[in-house]
Order: structure tokens, then C-alpha cells, then sequence
């Protein structure tokens, strides 16, 4: 975690360029999740298995920016992937299912992100997850099979019916070339045919799935009480926080601010962001203080871990304690996550 106070940025913030991505093909997962390849037109950009990309999309008139992680392994194949669920009101997601179409163009930022298989510090893994929560590790679970299929991988999947279940058939495939993989699927709303496990994620279903759990280094990814309820679980059996690795998708409540500092102003910095114009109070971080007053900042985690909420500091100083949603060196062009600044004068801010 850092705690960096940024002054102006001292280089052309605009110089970190977006990818041109080409749809190259898109195929049905299931009944309402798709995977999107895309080709990108300078060539795929380095990324680690687990880590997302934040696109921007041009909807009706507006711009939106929305975080994926990447479905696809780090490869040679030219080619990068996103399986994406369609949401009944979702914005983004519906466009994207409707909408694009193969050959369509599309810009995004790099790949980026701290939940990456990079990180593990063994090599007894085990993979929780739930819906879309599968995308994240389906390109570890790919990137180990073409890098170190001897790796020891326990996947427990969570769908909300059987017909739900994402990547099975490739699933079944990679226990083919795995000797270590193991799979198991839980679903909350059995049919009949179904003999896999059924009902809601608990230490008894765990240990009964996952004997040896709490002994495994855990990357995580779905609903925020899922996760909660196997950190529990993998806690209650012995695991360590360091060896719990999450992903969240949604934004979640945020972690508690740092005290206000004694010489901040009472009434707060006025905060220019475009043609608008808002007062962040003592606390607050830029992106509550935008949201407060319906100014629109693109926000995935807002926990400084995906970041969508990157903004250039164009002018002022703020405060920032992330949980490694921008590089070092994004720093040092001037950009900073309005999820995790807080203002330490007035500042003027600017989307790139
Ligand atoms: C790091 C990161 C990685 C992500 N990776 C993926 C991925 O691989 N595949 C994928 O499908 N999505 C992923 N997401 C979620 C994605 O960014 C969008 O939030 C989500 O797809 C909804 O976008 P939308 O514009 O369609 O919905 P919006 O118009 O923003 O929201 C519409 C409705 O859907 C609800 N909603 C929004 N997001 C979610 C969510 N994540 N879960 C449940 N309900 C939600 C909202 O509360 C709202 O009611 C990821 C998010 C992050 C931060
Ligand atoms: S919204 Fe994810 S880093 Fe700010």
C-alpha cells in the first residue's frame, strides 16, 4: 500500500496510449455470458494471467468505461479475450452483447491489475469461484496448463443452475493434461441429472470438495459475500490472509479514510474535473465527492486495486493510498485512482 503525496505531474499525462482493438471473434459461453476476442492493432501488450483491461465504449452519445479481466492466457497468439456476462439493466454489458459485432473497433487501456498468478508464492493452488468470477481464472488455469501442467490446482466453480456453468468442456479437457487438476461444481438451483454439489458455499461443503483448503493458496473471484464466505472458511482452516487472494468486480464498501489532516480547510477543495466543478469535503475521496454530487468518475473496485477510476492530476496535490491499481510509472506521468485521493489542495483533474 502507499501513501504518496503528488504534486502537478511533470510530463504530458495524455501520452499513455489507448490499445486499438479489433473484435475478432465472439462466441456464446452460455445462454447469457460471451467471450469477446479481441486482436489488438499494436500487437498483444504484456500482461501477467489475471489481470484486467479497462475499455471504452461509446454508447448513445456518452463514453463509459468498463473493467474486464482477461479470459486469455498470456500467449503468442495475437489475440486477447474477454468472457463477459450480459446484466438484464447493464449498461455496458448489454451493448456489448447486442451490439458488437466481429470487425468492430474498440479502444482500451493496458492490462493491469495485482491479482495475478505471478503473485503465488506456492505452487498448491486452489481457484474459488462464482459466475463470471471464472474469467480471472480461466486465463491462470491456461497459462498454468501451457507453462506448468504438472501444477497442483484445485478449482471449486460456483453457477447458479447447471446450464450457468462456464468453461466445463474446457474444463474437462485441461484434466486431461493436468494430472493435478481437480474440478468441482456447485450450483445453488439443481435439475435433475445434476451430480455435482448443490447449495451454498460452507465449511462442511468445503471440506468434503476441498479436504485440504486452508493448507492452498486461494485466488478468488465473485460476488463480494462469496468471497467473504471462503476467506472465512480458508481462514477457519488454517490459511493465512497472505496467501487469500481476491478480485472484485463490483464496488464495494470502502476501506475505512485516513484521519482527516489537522490543516485541511472546513469547507473542503474545490475540485475542477472538465467543464465541472465540485468541493471535495475534509476525508472524502475524489471519487465520493464527484458521486455526491452526480458527477459521473469511471469506477470498478473502488478499492485502488482495478484502475478504472484513473484520472491525470492536472493541478494540486492530493493523497493517495491504492492497493496497486496504477504503476509507478503512471504515477510519474501525473495520473492518479480518484477511488483512493484525497485532496490536499484545491485540484484540477482531467479523464484521459
Ligand atoms: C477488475 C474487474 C474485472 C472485471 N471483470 C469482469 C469480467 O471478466 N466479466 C464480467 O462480466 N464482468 C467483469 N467485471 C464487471 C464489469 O466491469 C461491469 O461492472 C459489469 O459487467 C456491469 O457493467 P454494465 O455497464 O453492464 O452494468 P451497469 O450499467 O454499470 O450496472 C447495471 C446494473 O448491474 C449491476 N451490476 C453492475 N456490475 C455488477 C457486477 N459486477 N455484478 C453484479 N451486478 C452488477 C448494477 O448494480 C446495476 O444494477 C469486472 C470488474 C472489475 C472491477
Ligand atoms: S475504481 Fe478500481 S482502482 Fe478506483
Amino acid at each position: 500500500m502507499s501513501g504518496d503525496s503528488l504534486d502537478a505531474p511533470t510530463a504530458d499525462a495524455s501520452s499513455a496510449g489507448l490499445l486499438q482493438l479489433t473484435v475478432a471473434g465472439i462466441r456464446y459461453e452460455t445462454h447469457d455470458v460471451k467471450t469477446f476476442v479481441f486482436r489488438p492493432e499494436e500487437g498483444v501488450p504484456a500482461y501477467a494471467a489475471g489481470q484486467s483491461m479497462t475499455l471504452k465504449l461509446q454508447i448513445d452519445g456518452e463514453t463509459l468505461f468498463r473493467t474486464f479481466s482477461l479470459a486469455s492466457a498470456p500467449d503468442v497468439s495475437g489475440t486477447i479475450a474477454m468472457t463477459i456476462k450480459a446484466h438484464a439493466k447493464g449498461r455496458a454489458t448489454r451493448w456489448l452483447h447486442d451490439e458488437l459485432v466481429v470487425g468492430a473497433r474498440l479502444e482500451g487501456r493496458p492490462p493491469k491489475g495485482r491479482f495475478t498468478i505471478d503473485n503465488r508464492t506456492t505452487d498448491r493452488l486452489a481457484l474459488i469461484s462464482a459466475g463470471s468470477g471464472a474469467s480471472p481464472l480461466m486465463a491462470m488455469l491456461r497459462h498454468l496448463a501451457a507453462t506448468a501442467p504438472d501444477t497442483d490446482v484445485h478449482w471449486l466453480h460456483a453457477a447458479r443452475m447447471p446450464r450457468d456453468i462456464l468453461f466445463a468442456g474446457e474444463l474437462a479437457e485441461l484434466q486431461a493434461r493436468m494430472p493435478k487438476l481437480k474440478v468441482a461444481m456447485l450450483v445453488s438451483r439443481p435439475e435433475p441429472g445434476w451430480f455435482g454439489f448443490s447449495g451454498r458455499l460452507g465449511r462442511r461443503l468445503v471440506s468434503v470438495a476441498l479436504p485440504d483448503y486452508g493448507r492452498r493458496e486461494v485466488f478468488c473471484c465473485g460476488p463480494a459475500g462469496f468471497m467473504e464466505e471462503a476467506r472465512l472458511i480458508h481462514a477457519a482452516e488454517g490459511g493465512t490472509r497472505e496467501l487469500f487472494h481476491v478480485e472484485h468486480f463490483g464496488a464495494v464498501a470502502a476501506v475505512a479514510p485516513p484521519p482527516v489532516p489537522a490543516d485541511a480547510p472546513a469547507g473542503g477543495y474545490a475540485v475542477t474535473f472538465g467543464d465541472k466543478h465540485f468541493t471535495a469535503q475534509p476525508g472524502e475521496t475524489l471519487l465520493q465527492a464527484a458521486t455526491r454530487q452526480t458527477i459521473i468518475i469511471p469506477c470498478g473496485c473502488a478499492l485502488g486495486m482495478c484502475g478504472t477510476c484513473r484520472v491525470a492530476l492536472v493541478e494540486g496535490s492530493v493523497e493517495m493510498r491504492h492497493e496497486g491499481g496504477i504503476s509507478p510509472e503512471e504515477e510519474a506521468q501525473g495520473y492518479i485512482l480518484a477511488c483512493s485521493s484525497r485532496a490536499r489542495s484545491d485540484v484540477t483533474i482531467a479523464l484521459q
